[in-house]
């Protein structure tokens, strides 16, 4: 067993598979006290079962850690409470939330339902918020701790999981608003995207040539929670990671801008926006475009 988090209290959600289960066995390999949270459902959100986030604690205790299972939903507030108030009464205080739980319901915009819609953004970003929420009353009076938040390459937009793709989006303006609004009191609060061979990625295009391990996530997230990370300031970041590379995303800024005289009007807009403002080619509909004509051709390009 490592260091790296010793005498830490961390919980992770999701945390009874694929990369949240990695991310429990690696914090807990580095010294952390861990709550593992999972609903035990399946990739869509079905069929509940304790059993996943018990079998997640009894490998980490077979391995000489400390855990406490929670094998609630954490898309209600009561779930996230439960999460955040099982490390407070096993271990005393509260180091760092993983928010990793989520689903899929796929399906094209113009045949998505409500049923598709709601409960992946609730257990996304609703998810996050529930466990941000009752972390950071705690970690306020601590004044210190850490909450970090799951999203994707796919809140830059995705043809078939709108769903998704918003719910990500929201996670990540949700973790900048905790890095500043938490800032005050030690808080940090960053994001990961991650890419790895889990059950969700199963149906991802095995040529996708960045594809990486769970393990490879829960470096990150052991490195994300731990003292060198607080001191050297990371809060407000979007780190992606698949397999060996890692990759910081921009900040959303304004790229160029014109100013009226006077006041705009459309056609002023129309004479002046396309050749000063212009627009910000976007680098997925390229990619989409390039994969549907290769798809016509009958060849298939790397994604
Ligand atoms: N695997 C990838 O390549 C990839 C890519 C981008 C983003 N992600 C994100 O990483 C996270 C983990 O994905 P994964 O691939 O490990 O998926 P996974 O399906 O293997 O694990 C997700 C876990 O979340 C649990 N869960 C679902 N709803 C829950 C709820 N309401 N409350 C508590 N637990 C709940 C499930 O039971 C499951 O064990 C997700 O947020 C996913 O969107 C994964």
């Amino acid at each position: 067993m490592g260091n790296f988090l010793a005498g830490k209290v961390v919980a992770v959600t999701g945390a009874g598979r694929g990369i949240g289960r990695a991310v429990a066995l690696a914090a807990a390999a580095e010294g952390a006290r861990v709550v593992v949270n999972d609903y035990g459902v399946s990739v869509d959100g079905v069929s509940p079962t304790s059993e996943v986030a018990e079998g997640v604690v009894k490998e980490i205790e077979a391995a000489g850690g400390e855990a406490v299972a929670v094998a609630d939903d954490v898309s209600t507030m009561a779930g996230g409470q439960r999460v955040v108030d099982a490390a407070v009464s096993a271990y005393g205080r509260i180091d760092g939330v993983v928010c990793v739980a989520g689903i899929l319901r796929e399906r094209m915009l113009f045949n998505m339902t409500e049923e598709e819609w709601d409960p992946v953004v609730a257990t996304h970003l609703k998810g996050t918020f529930t466990v941000f929420r009752a972390a950071s009353a705690v970690m306020r009076k601590q004044g210190a701790g850490t909450l970090i938040g799951f999203t994707s390459g796919n809140h830059q937009g995705s043809v078939s999981q709108a769903n998704y793709s918003a719910a990500k989006g929201g996670v990540i303006s949700l973790v900048r608003s905790a890095a500043l609004g938490l800032h005050r009191y030690g808080v940090t609060a960053n994001a990961v995207a991650p890419v790895a061979r889990t059950r969700m990625s199963a149906g991802v295009p095995t040529e996708l040539a960045e594809m990486g391990e769970p393990e490879d996530v829960a470096a990150l997230v052991v490195y994300l929670l731990s003292d060198p990370a607080r001191e050297h300031g990371v809060t407000g970041q979007v780190y992606t990671v698949a397999g060996a590379k890692i990759a910081v995303w921009a900040q959303p800024r304004e790229l160029r801008s014109a100013y009226a005289d006077g006041s705009w009007t459309p056609e002023r807009i129309a004479e002046v926006l396309p050749g000063s403002v212009g627009v910000d080619p976007m680098p997925m509909l390229e990619r989409v475009e390039a994969m549907r004509r290769a798809a016509a051709e009958g060849s298939r390009p790397n994604a």
